[in-house]
């Protein structure tokens, strides 16, 4: 099939790669002239396992292709996915300007039927607002179809080419039917492509989304419970995830999520309810106890340190919202730096793919280690933020032999309590003891 991706983003960009996989013929559409050369020149603009493989095999098999021109691409695809960013708008909905202003575009460039389908996270009733954008310019036929993608950063090519399920919303046979085509061989294992209304599809997005972001936020709240009674929420974890209904996923607690989906995709589910005279309540706390979350490591700090960590060196393990991922949008390390630098003291950072994106942010205010062992040196204390796995068994001599007293604030659980009790390390995590 002939298929079109307008917005070279994360999704976009692995939604036109990974349907170039299966043989489709892809045209990827951005805006951005320097990027578009640089993709055609083989260049991947971003950090995502296998994508590159896959990237470039598909180049070369002449079957992905880029271009600036929204005309070409609309002349080439018979369905057309939108994969353009929906950021936050001041008030926490999703800014539609881009979205609505490529279906403006689209409606006074389409020429014949065309499925227009968002992948974009958007509000309810967006599909709706896209139809008539593109219909008041043109009465060429086209079908609108909501398509939501459920990528995880990190491993968004699994996830694309393996995904758990497919949901696909529309109120038209035949764009369905379409894109039942397009994606059968990516459930190839049995899982199940649903198909529903435009409306339904679109708050699955979001529900999902929001529903995760409650289910980590509520292990956060029982973590923090352990703490002041005294129990060990590893354990707690154990016990509840084990019943089927609960699951063991996402029970993990730590320094609140980040990334670019949960904040914005829960503050946006709150505003659309607010907006149609619905107020969710625990989207409010959800929201609020994740915001506490993220400095929760701080208050402990200040404490160990008797209020006084001007002038004292903290190093900082992970500064990506996640492992896997170079992104530090929402991410919990640069609330605690913020608070760290505004105390006066000085922060020595690793992370083994984020730390250009973290220059650009602090600059100067920060010292940028090349391994995670130079981090330490020096160092008061050690603050775990991101849970890359060449931080799960690091040698512990050499910690203790750079850091200037054994001291470990671990955001991620990382290391068992006994170990560093061992290990005479003063170690302080989310919802157990401190030793
Ligand atoms: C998420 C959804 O998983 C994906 O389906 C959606 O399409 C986009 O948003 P992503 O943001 O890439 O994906 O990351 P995810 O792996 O879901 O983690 C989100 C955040 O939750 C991270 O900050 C992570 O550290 C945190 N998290 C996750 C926890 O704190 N505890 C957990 O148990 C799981």
């Amino acid at each position: 099939m002939k298929v079109s991706v307008i917005g070279t983003g994360y999704v976009g960009l692995v939604t036109g790669t990974c349907l170039a996989e299966t043989g489709n013929d892809v045209l990827c559409i951005d805006i951005d002239e320097n990027k578009v050369q640089k993709m055609t020149q083989g260049e991947v603009p971003i950090y995502e396992p296998h994508l590159d493989v896959l990237f470039h095999r598909n180049i070369n098999a002449n079957r992905l292709h880029f271009s600036t021109s929204l005309d070409e691409g609309l002349e080439h695809g018979d369905i057309i996915f939108l994969a353009l960013p929906t950021p936050e708008d001041e008030d926490g909905s999703a800014d539609l300007s881009y979205v609505l202003g490529a279906a403006k575009e689209i409606g006074k460039l389409i020429k014949d039927y065309k499925v227009i389908v968002d992948k974009s996270t958007v509000p309810v009733g967006t599909s709706e607002k896209v139809r008539e954008a593109i219909s008041n310019e043109t009465n060429v036929d086209f079908d609108v179809v909501s398509n939501p993608e459920f990528l995880r950063e990190g491993f968004a090519v699994d996830d694309f080419l393996k995904p758990e399920r497919i949901v696909i919303g529309s109120n038209s046979e035949k764009a369905t039917a379409l894109m039942e085509k397009l994606y059968k061989p990516f459930v190839r294992s049995g899982n199940p492509i649903i198909t529903m209304d435009e409306k339904s599809a679109e708050l699955t997005k979001y529900a999902a989304n929001a529903f995760l972001a409650t289910k980590i936020t509520f292990m956060n709240e029982i973590a923090n419970f352990c703490e002041i009674v005294g129990a060990d929420v590893d354990k707690v974890r154990a016990g509840m995830g084990t019943d089927s209904r609960i699951g063991k996923r996402f029970l993990f607690p730590g320094i609140g999520y980040g990334g670019s989906c949960f904040p914005k995709d829960v503050k946006a589910l709150h505003k659309s309810g607010k907006d149609a005279g619905y107020e969710f309540d625990i989207l409010n706390a959800v929201i609020k106890v994740n915001d506490l979350q993220k400095k929760v490591l701080i208050p402990r700090i200040d404490a160990y340190f008797n209020n006084d960590i001007k002038d004292k060196t903290f190093a900082i393990w992970g500064l990506a919202f996640k492992p896997e991922t170079d992104d530090i949008r929402e991410a919990p390390a640069l609330y605690i730096i913020e608070e760290l630098l505004n105390r006066g003291a000085k922060v020595k950072v690793f992370d083994p793919e984020a730390m250009p994106n973290v220059k650009r942010k602090f600059g100067n205010d920060l010292t940028f280690a090349s391994n995670m062992y130079e981090a330490l040196e020096s160092a008061d204390a050690l603050i775990v933020c991101t849970e890359w796995s060449i931080f799960r068994t690091p040698d512990f001599d050499r910690l203790r032999a750079g850091l200037n007293s054994p001291t470990i604030f671990d955001g991620r659980n990382l290391y068992d309590l006994k170990e560093m009790e061992k290990e005479g390390f003063y170690y302080s995590s989310i919802g157990r003891k401190t030793n």
